[in-house]
């Protein structure tokens, strides 16, 4: 027998599962289905986020740097520190109940929120009756039919052709987060995101690293000013970045050599004893059998949608990480919430211009809007205010005072029109500027807010001032 819902969710990422839980606040039956299963076989609701990506990638991210700072920043605060040891196996499990505790709340929200959840793989079958039919594969096989379905199936890895992912000495991200024994030597290919995260926490833990990049320049989306401080800072680290090469050969033995070409055009060789390739991802449809309800895709394999995620197919909706726009959480999540209100007939907006980037490293990066470069492309006039967290308190009193704060706005209204951060709690930081920017704020708005002494937002206000030409205390 098949069940009827009125929405229909494939995939319990940050995207569906969201997007499921406000259909059923909005009053539909709602159903989600996801395919992720834990060591035991049982659900893993979360998706890439909650299970390989977001959420162990920040547990590995904190106990690396407790153990950084035990072994080399305690000591100035007069605390000695005798016998510091590393229990990886321990730190991994910690990881891996931090995964369990983020997949056992989902399935308590779903339940809480009366969504039924079904552990399988979701394909379209033909249409039946006016609705979509989806059969769910898996322990127990169910036929579910559809009003709306939100297709929410995320993203994969990408591959190097001649360096297939084997999980033990060739990882994709699963890997990376699971490495048993600290690899002497880590080669990481791409300097991006994950290559930065993830190089991050195996150089801390005693790993040397070296991460070989195509472009020629550091992470090009980040406003320039910023891409330097952070560069400056890893260089200190010893997180050996080499920019401009040319991946060849890759050959997997007892460790792996990666033959390139350097920016100079010369071969070289590098010997690694695990290596990470993290070369960006790409969208996740295998298994969905779209093409049978002729669901468009283009030629990168995204699921074409318009500005509201609506599919080609009516009633048939996508987000997240398998559509255009940043491979981001709280991006799929957006879009979710905003499907399941305009299923109901809402009108809610997604404003792709205050989503927020943040990378975990040390120091931390965020930004929100337009960067320097960009604004100067675009031929528009703006000022820009910087601070750096030398000059702010709190920063001193906590023993991290490396980067800044930055602002630009418009010269003539004084919107703003992007905020910069690396430094230390760039992440919880960024949120005032996203905020600001949502409304529109002025940067005089920001220097005019009361900030709570001492704390680094204090630099978000100094910052602002500096738009002005009127800092207060650099
Ligand atoms: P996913 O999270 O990929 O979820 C898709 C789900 O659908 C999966 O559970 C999958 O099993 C299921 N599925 C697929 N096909 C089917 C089917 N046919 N039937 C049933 N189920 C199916 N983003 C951030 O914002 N912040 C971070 O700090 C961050 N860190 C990251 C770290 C790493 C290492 C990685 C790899 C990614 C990180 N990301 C981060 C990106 C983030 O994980 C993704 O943007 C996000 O997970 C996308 O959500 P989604 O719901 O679109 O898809
Ligand atoms: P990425 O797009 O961030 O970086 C990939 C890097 O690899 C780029 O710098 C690119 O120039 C380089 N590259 C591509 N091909 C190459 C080649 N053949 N040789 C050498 N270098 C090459 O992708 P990444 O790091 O894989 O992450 C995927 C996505 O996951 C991110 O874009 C982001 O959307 C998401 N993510 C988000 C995080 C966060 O929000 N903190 C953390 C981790 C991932």
């Amino acid at each position: 027998m098949s069940k009827h819902f009125d929405v229909v969710v494939i995939g319990a990422g940050p995207g569906g599962y969201v997007a499921a839980i406000r259909a059923a606040q909005l009053g539909f039956s709602t159903a989600c289905i996801d395919a992720w299963s834990n060591a035991k076989g049982g659900p893993a609701p979360g998706g890439t986020c909650t299970n390989v990506g977001c959420i162990p990638s920040k547990a590995l991210l904190q106990s690396s740097e407790h153990f950084e700072h035990a072994g080399h920043h305690f000591a100035e605060h007069g605390i000695r520190v005798a016998g510091l040891s590393l229990d990886l196996e321990q730190m991994q499990a910690r990881k891996a109940r931090v995964v369990q505790q983020n997949n056992e709340g989902i399935l308590f929200l779903f339940k809480k929120n009366k969504v039924s959840f079904f552990h399988g793989r979701g394909s379209f079958e033909k249409s039946e009756g006016g609705n979509y039919r989806i059969e769910v594969s898996g322990a127990a096989p169910e036929t579910l039919l559809a009003t709306h379905v939100i297709i929410a199936t995320g993203s994969d890895p990408r591959a190097l052709p001649q360096a297939p992912f084997d999980e033990d000495m060739v990882l994709s991200n699963t890997g990376a987060l699971d490495i048993k024994a600290i690899p002497r030597r880590l080669g990481v290919i791409g300097a991006g995101v994950i290559g930065l995260e993830m190089g991050s926490v195996w150089r801390r833990l005693g790993a040397e690293v070296t991460i070989l990049e195509a472009l020629p320049a550091f992470l090009g989306a980040v406003d320039g000013q910023i891409a330097k401080e952070a560069q400056k800072a890893f260089a200190k680290q010893h997180l050996k970045i080499e920019f401009g090469v040319r991946i060849g050969s890759i050959r997997v033995a007892d460790e792996v050599t990666v033959e390139y070409a350097d920016a100079r055009g010369d071969s070289q060789k590098g010997v690694f004893d695990k290596l990470i390739v993290s070369i960006g991802r790409v969208p996740h449809t295998e298994g969905l059998n779209g093409a049978l309800i002729g669901l468009a895709q283009d030629e990168r394999g995204f699921i074409m949608v318009d500005a509201e995620c609506r599919t080609n197919l009516p009633n048939v909706w996508a987000i997240g990480d398998v559509v255009r726009g940043p491979m981001l959480a709280h991006k799929a999540e957006e879009e979710g919430v905003a499907v399941a209100e305009r299923i109901a007939g809402q009108q809610p907006h997604v404003n792709f211009n205050t989503v927020p980037w943040v990378i975990y490293t040390a120091p931390e990066i965020a930004w929100v809007g337009q960067t320097e470069e960009a604004l100067k492309a675009e031929g528009r006039a703006y000022s820009a205010g910087t601070f750096p967290f030398l000059a702010n308190g709190r920063a001193r009193a906590i023993g991290d005072t490396t980067g800044m704060v930055k602002i630009l706005a418009d010269a003539a209204s004084d919107e703003v029109l992007g905020v910069h951060i690396v430094g230390p709690a760039a992440s919880e930081l960024i949120a005032e500027a996203v905020m600001a920017m949502e409304f529109h704020a002025s940067s005089e708005d920001i220097a005019r807010i009361c900030h709570a002494h001492p704390t680094l937002s204090e630099s978000t206000k100094e910052a602002a001032l500096a738009v002005a030409k009127r800092t207060l205390n650099f």
